[in-house]
């Protein structure tokens, strides 16, 4: 594809970026454009987008679980806690109803990774486990040895015949939010589980057979030490991960007791040295850095995210959740009444989205790649018929200049500075129609459900 370039002012791109690199180091871009910009999106485009998709391409699929038993402390995303479980039965049962529907738009695609993600979807039983799995296998293709991922709130509750439940179910990689392994700042957190709970757990689920797991830790958190972090680290190691994830925390959102109580948070220069802690620790005993939370054992990359990096189609299940088609992004509703009432309607609970015309696809290929740390200038090239320089060369040249990337051949290769900041990087990838978007719209045009915000 031959794309023409639109080119970006110098220095409103260096003030925008130099705004961005002076906020919070959690800040998560977790979809181009900014979600709250998208508008209203007909059926008709969001099937357009699966009619182009790859039907031999393989893609992955989300599937949100929005309850928890307890709210944390830090935590913005979409979750509705102390609901009774037949409300859980009825969501199970409307995302039945919805994978059917987007099947029968979709056809059988083959599906690489499949993830469970929350909210806590360690809520469900082995049994609705079971029956969730069967209805993915009869809607979708799994491929051989495709990646099947549940997030687990690492508490007593997990017992091993959940665990054994799952297993059988088909979940091959277990994800646990242990966030820290300090009992006092778990309190802080509002994490009811304690650290004893937490290794008992992960000594039932490797003795099932789970030897591909997750450990989420969090840095920068409330009360947290240097030395409660190095601690935790240590203790993470003991336990042989697979995987392990690294999130300075985030505090742009209201609406949390941490965002009530951000002053009173580690300085950021604390938070980053706690970051580079973990990561010199982690590479001295093998982990290789995939992105910058990621961190995988060799032959252990969370395939899932380095799909949507790529730009694999993404089929997303349940309120709130972000589906990626052939140029195409759209999420669905997050209030659970409206989810409910349009699934009931018949229809696909489509809330917003954006499509891509030609000039932004550049962009949006080059902000979902950079998550890996490297654009690759072969494969731009491959894609859109020019080099990374005529396309990015502003955005590169200031890149240069604030030491957040260089030029590496033809490959444009974030330093550890750009790591850092990655989300900022991305933003600085946007086209400029995104910004402007973003810039001119008023508040009551946000498409906006509860306060989620996720951008
Ligand atoms: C989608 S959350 C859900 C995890 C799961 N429900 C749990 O609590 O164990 C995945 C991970 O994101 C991280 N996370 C959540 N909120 C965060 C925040 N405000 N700042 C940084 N990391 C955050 C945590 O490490 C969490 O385990
Ligand atoms: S951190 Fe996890 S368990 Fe806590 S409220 Fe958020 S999604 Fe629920």
């Amino acid at each position: 594809m031959n794309c023409s370039v639109t080119k970006i002012d110098k220095e409103t791109l260096r003030e925008r970026l130099q705004r961005d690199l002076g906020r919070d180091p959690g800040m998560l871009i977790l979809a181009y454009p900014y979600a709250r910009s998208w508008t209203p999106i007909p059926v008709s485009a969001v099937q357009e987008g699966w009619r182009r998709v790859d039907r031999n391409g393989p893609i992955s699929l989300y599937v949100h679980i929005p309850f928890c038993r307890q709210k944390c402390a830090f935590c913005d995303f979409l979750a509705y806690y102390g609901r009774p479980t037949s409300e859980i039965d009825e969501y199970l049962a409307l995302l039945g109803d919805e994978l059917r529907m987007v099947a029968d738009m979709t056809g059988r695609l083959p599906v690489e990774a499949v993830q469970f993600g929350g909210g806590t979807p360690s809520l469900l039983s082995p049994e609705q486990m079971a029956s969730l799995m069967d209805a993915i296998t009869t809607s979708f293709r799994l491929t051989d040895g495709a990646e099947v991922a549940l997030e687990v709130f690492p508490d007593k509750n997990v017992t091993s015949k959940f665990l054994r439940g799952w297993k059988q179910a088909g979940v091959n990689r277990l994800s646990f939010g242990i966030q820290t392994f300090d009992d006092a700042i778990k309190q802080d957190m509002g994490r009811p589980d304690i650290a004893s709970e937490n290794l008992a757990l992960i000594e039932r689920a490797i003795a099932v057979g789970f030897s591909n797991f997750n450990v989420d830790l969090m840095c920068g958190v409330l009360n947290q030490t240097m030395e409660s972090w190095m601690a935790t680290i240590d203790l993470t190691l003991r336990l042989k991960p697979a995987h392990i994830c690294v999130f300075p925390v985030s505090v742009r959102h209201p609406g949390t007791h941490f965002y009530d109580h951000r002053s009173d948070l580690p300085p950021m220069e604390t938070t980053r040295r706690m970051y580079d802690f973990a990561v010199v620790r982690l590479r001295e005993v093998g982990f290789q850095r995939t992105t910058k939370h990621d961190f995988a054992r060799p032959g252990f990359e969370y395939r899932y995210e380095r799909m949507i990096a790529e730009l694999a189609p993404l089929v997303g299940l349940g309120a709130n959740c972000i589906n990626y088609s052939k140029d195409c992004i759209y999420r669905n509703h997050s209030d659970l009444a409206k989810y409910a009432a349009t699934l009931r309607q018949g229809e696909l609970p489509v809330r917003a989205g954006h499509v891509f015309p030609e000039e932004e696809r550049p962009h949006n290929y080059a902000v979902r790649n950079i998550e890996y740390l490297r654009l690759s200038g072969k494969d731009f090239a491959d894609h859109f018929g020019m080099s990374l320089q005529t396309a990015f060369g502003v955005q590169i040249a200031l890149f240069e200049e604030l030491g957040l990337a260089r030029m590496a051949g033809d490959d444009l290769v974030l330093t550890e500075a750009g790591v850092y900041s990655t989300s900022a990087v991305k933003r600085a990838l946007f086209h400029p129609s995104a910004w402007e978007r973003f810039e001119t719209m008023k508040p009551e045009e946000f498409i906006i459900e509860r306060g989620v915000l996720h951008e």
